[in-house]
């Protein structure tokens, strides 16, 4: 009976709405004032929309016509129209992403530069109401809205699990619908490499097949599942999946490990390490001893494949990876000592950071950006390496100490691997334990950074390892609602954020989520008991979610639609060490795991 009087009220008064707040728009704007009137949605609207603005007028057509049966024309009118007018990204004072919306009951203006203006759309898509109808109104309003951070980002892990195009795309529409910005695409590691390379077909070949895979945690004694699993992505769907994203402002930026978690690319070509003799794809999780050898041979080869990825992601960024090297092998081989001397290297994360940066000067020279994990810091860096700050926060407050850019996604923030509860009815999980008003709290700029320095952290981003998640459903469950809780991290001003005023914007989103088909991960109910006499409670049912129907039971046993329903606080018995069960259930009938608390 401890700890359970925590809550009690807490929900029970969601916040007071606001006018800003009542619109649910997330990530929460720059500013919102609302007018009188509103403006109609029907078939006859039309679109009009200045020369460049095509792929956004049709962008925002599609998505009337497939959620709203409004298929506007996309031609001038001169009574109701939706304007789309673009502004130069050299405009005076206009930032990339800004822009400006203005809803009067003629006409729906939104005006800022390309990404602006689809930005713009994106909070006219979260006025709308969630339901397929052709005639709605949305209120009268003037929106002005920019980002807080320019790296907005999700990650994918598509090594140790294969997600298919179609998903990678649905991926792409949820993020840009949250005006996330940045793909992070995990296509190689020791569990397999997912890209195709022309120049080196072994990698797909061979690569990205691994013969098996651990079941669960069955790691001693290893259990393996005994099946096949392989697949990687053509160049076509590559190049198909770029184009898409780039429709919806999104950035693609490959990741290639490089010089550790590359047992799968040694697999295929064994001579790109330098100890042992072959190797097969691994079929366990962990961090492989089966690392590249920094020879220049092998960095001829990988810069050869990435040639190939230069040529696939237009984006100004690569990721190289560069995080867990064991030095093991290394350490055994001949040629990495007889490298250390020529060089006057002296410590292992110097080997590393000479590969590194031998392969940061090519991307340079082929005019792109390096961007790796935080250990690239270890040995030495150049000023022009961004930095991806996981292991904690250190790694990206050392790099913007030192001027070098940096992004955002500590694991005990940022890891959406990490367990949602810590219920053991909760789906299995990697570990760690991130709720969502944790990853909605945190906060960039570490508090040791001056201003100048704050400059140099470009945003955050939450990455999705998929060890424990080989069905899209369960990347769907660990991604939502948390990257909505992201997003406000990164879009929205500091002032402008407060938790349960997000609480209460969410709902709106949870509904959206269950239009869209999204597996998102219902918010457990929170059982309450307060004491009235001895083995008497006062029960009360709440959760995050606001219009979930919650049924418990009492006897021990799992509660399902057939038990009993909770519509109000009541009084209850419960008898020493009994237990009440809760469960939320949506309309749409998606379950929250069972809750439980004992009479102790
Ligand atoms: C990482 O999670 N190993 C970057």
């Amino acid at each position: 009976m401890r700890n359970i009087f925590v809550f009690w009220f807490a929900f029970l008064f969601l916040p007071i709405e606001n006018k800003a707040q009542s619109f649910s728009i997330i990530p929460q704007p720059v500013s919102i004032e609302q007018q009188d009137g509103s403006f109609s949605f029907s078939p006859q609207i039309k679109i009009v929309f200045d020369k460049d603005e095509a792929v956004n007028a049709n962008y925002l057509n599609s998505y009337l016509a497939k959620y709203y049966l409004v298929r506007p024309l996309i031609q001038p009118n001169i009574k109701k129209y939706i304007a789309l007018r673009l502004l130069s990204s050299k405009q005076k004072s206009f930032s990339p992403d800004e822009y400006f919306l203005t809803i009067t009951p003629d006409s729906i203006v939104i005006t800022g530069t390309d990404a602006g203006i689809f930005y713009g759309i994106q909070t006219l898509l979260q006025l709308m109401p969630i339901e397929s109808k052709m005639q709605f109104d949305i209120p009268c309003l003037t929106i002005h809205d920019y980002p807080r951070f320019s790296w907005r980002g999700m990650h994918l892990d598509c090594s140790r699990h294969l997600f298919s195009v179609e998903f990678i795309k649905k991926y792409i529409d949820m993020m840009a619908y949250y005006k996330m910005n940045t793909f992070h695409w995990h296509l190689t590691d020791d569990q397999g490499w997912r890209i195709e390379i022309k120049q080196y077909p072994k990698l797909t070949e061979i690569g990205s097949r691994r013969k098996e895979t651990i079941v669960a945690k069955n790691f001693d004694p290893y259990i393996g599942d005994k099946t096949p699993y392989d697949g990687f992505y053509n160049q076509e769907q590559i190049k198909e999946i770029v184009k898409y994203a780039s429709q919806r402002h999104v950035n693609i930026v490959p990741e290639i490990e490089m010089p550790g978690h590359s047992q799968a690319a040694i697999a295929a070509y064994p001579e790109l390490a330098c100890y042992g003799m072959s190797y097969d794809v691994l079929t366990k999780w962990g961090v492989s001893d089966v690392v590249l050898c920094p020879t220049p041979e092998v960095i001829q080869f990988y810069e050869n494949i990435l040639d190939e990825v230069m040529a696939l992601f237009p984006g100004e960024y690569i990721h190289v990876g560069g995080d867990e090297v064991p030095d093991e092998h290394w350490e055994k081989s001949t040629q990495v000592p007889a490298l250390m001397k020529q060089l006057g290297l002296t410590t292992y994360p110097q080997v590393e950071a000479y590969f590194i940066n031998t392969i940061e000067k090519y991307l340079i020279l082929k005019g792109k950006k390096m961007i790796g994990w935080d250990e690239i810091l270890d040995g030495g860096v150049s000023s022009n390496a961004s930095i991806m700050s996981w292991r904690g926060t250190e790694g990206g407050i050392a790099a913007a100490k030192h001027g070098n850019y940096a992004v955002m996604t500590p694991g005990d923030y940022c890891y959406f691997d990490h367990c949602q509860s810590k219920n053991s009815m909760e789906p299995l999980c990697i570990g760690g334990f991130l709720p969502l008003e944790k990853v909605y709290n945190y906060e960039p700029i570490a508090s040791e950074l001056n201003p100048d320095q704050a400059n140099y952290i470009l945003g955050a981003q939450a990455n999705v390892w998929t060890e424990y998640l080989s069905t899209t459903d369960q990347i769907e469950y660990m991604v939502f609602p948390r990257m909505i809780a992201l997003s406000e991290v990164v879009w929205s001003q500091k002032s402008n954020k407060e938790w349960w005023n997000f609480v209460g914007r969410i709902q709106n989103q949870f509904e959206l989520m269950e239009f869209r088909k999204i597996n998102y991960r219902v918010p457990e109910p929170e059982i309450q008991l307060r004491p009235l006499e001895e083995n008497k409670f006062t029960l009360g049912i709440s959760s995050l979610k606001q219009n979930s129907d919650f049924y418990y039971t009492i006897d021990g046993s799992v509660p399902t639609s057939a038990s009993t329903k909770y519509s109000e606080s009541i009084v209850i018995a419960l008898t020493a060490n009994q237990k009440i069960r809760a469960i939320a259930i949506t309309k749409t009938g998606k379950k929250s795991i069972v809750v439980e608390t004992v009479n102790n």
